[in-house]
């Protein structure tokens, strides 16, 4: 049995796996094929053997808020404090309350493109007007312009910025001087900063992950920080993530959306959670041991040449953004590769216009399924 059979005939219940025909190989949505922590299966095998799964008390979610707070101190030296946590179902849930509870229809609300498509949905669905800040590519990053962000940000009705950081699709995680000169502009025009930090624990040294609510305690109370253990830990299924606030006003503004409306988080989920965040980081090294020489090895395929495609190393994120756009693949990457590669990754164009030309391939496989997925884009490629 192929290792694609083998993990395919294992994930029977994720969408990764089971949205495409078998003989192509998934490399779209961000989940991982590694496998998740033992200290994670130990947590719900002894759940299930013990018949463990009532209704969630509240000691449950609030040793799941203390493990998120603990970990932004001894991670990322940011102190944030339990009683402005909130668990909550996942990300994209909490992004649509944000928006709808903190600002009204018709206000603007910046997003930096190409982008994590909820994040557009989120504007366009709930009437907010969508306000692109598009990343600059120069030859070997990814830039913000600063120039257009305070622009958008002075514009009348422009009240929030979504900030994802670090960056999908394009890896960039953003340093203390960007993070400044972005809380700068928004505390100088009033922009609240909802920071989607999920990929906050995959990144790649020298680089290192600055949470936003770390960056000047007199913007902090201007920020809503959103996070989970379920990219890191590839537990995405189990949904179940946190928000803090920087305020108990912001945090009050948000629970204006009854709580039966937001819905409650699963005991297995806040217990898988809190298991990777306090036991999980040995797991986690090696994991992420894995995604650099993943990634490396893209680069050297990249670098090598490849019938013109192109790409920037991402400095975070399991997520290599493709540049198809001098390829004979370039109308429509995803669907040429889909057909003659047979490997699945993410269309370009779902990340906004900027991603026209290019797709999003997710590198959190095995090194020898990633060798598959590059060599038959290669041959399509040729
Ligand atoms: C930036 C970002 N935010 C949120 C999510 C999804 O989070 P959730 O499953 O908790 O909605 C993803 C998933 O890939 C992501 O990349």
């Amino acid at each position: 049995m192929s290792i694609e059979d083998e993990i395919r005939s294992k994930r029977t219940t994720s969408t990764k796996w089971m949205k495409y025909p078998q003989d192509v190989i998934p490399a779209w949505i961000a989940d991982m094929d590694l496998g998740i922590a033992p200290v994670i299966a130990q947590e719900l095998t002894e759940r299930i053997e013990n018949g463990d799964l009532g209704y969630p008390c509240a000691e449950v979610e609030a040793r799941f808020i203390d493990a998120f707070s603990d970990r932004y101190i001894e991670r990322f030296n940011t102190p944030l404090d339990p009683a402005l946590g909130l668990a909550s179902t996942d990300v994209v849930q909490s992004i649509f309350i944000a928006i709808t509870t903190l600002t009204d229809p018709g206000d603007g609300v910046i997003v930096q493109t190409p982008i994590y498509p909820p994040f557009l949905q989120s504007v366009n669905d709930t009437g907010r007007i969508l306000r692109e800040n598009p990343l600059v590519r120069s030859d070997d990053t990814w830039e913000i312009n600063l120039e257009e962000l305070e622009l958008l940000a002075s514009e009348a009705r422009t009240t929030l910025l979504l900030l994802c950081s670090p960056h999908n699709p394009t890896g960039r995680v953003f340093t203390q001087t960007e993070l400044v000169k972005i809380a700068e502009i928004c505390d100088k025009h009033n922009v609240l900063v909802v920071a989607d930090e999920i990929h906050c624990d995959i990144v790649y040294e020298p680089s290192y992950h600055i949470p936003f609510a770390s960056i000047s305690p007199e913007f902090a109370a201007n920020v809503i920080t959103m996070t989970s253990a379920t990219k890191s830990f590839n537990i995405a299924g189990l949904r179940c993530s946190i928000v803090h606030f920087g305020s108990a006003e912001l945090k009050s503004r948000y629970e204006a959306v009854d709580s039966h409306l937001r819905g409650s988080i699963s005991t297995p989920s806040m217990l898988a959670a809190t298991a990777a965040w306090t036991k999980g980081d040995s797991w986690l090294k090696s994991t992420l041991a894995t995604l650099k020489a993943n990634r490396d090895a893209i680069t050297s395929f990249v670098e090598q040449g490849c019938f013109g495609l192109r790409y920037i190393p991402p400095q975070g994120t399991y997520l290599a953004w493709l540049d198809f756009r001098d390829t004979k693949a370039a109308e429509s990457p995803q669907e040429f590769l889909l057909d003659k590669a047979r490997v699945a990754l993410s269309p370009g164009p779902d990340f906004g216009t900027p991603g026209v030309g290019w797709a999003r391939l997710n590198f959190a496989t095995k090194p020898e399924i990633l060798g598959e997925i590059l060599n038959r884009i290669k041959r399509a490629l040729a």
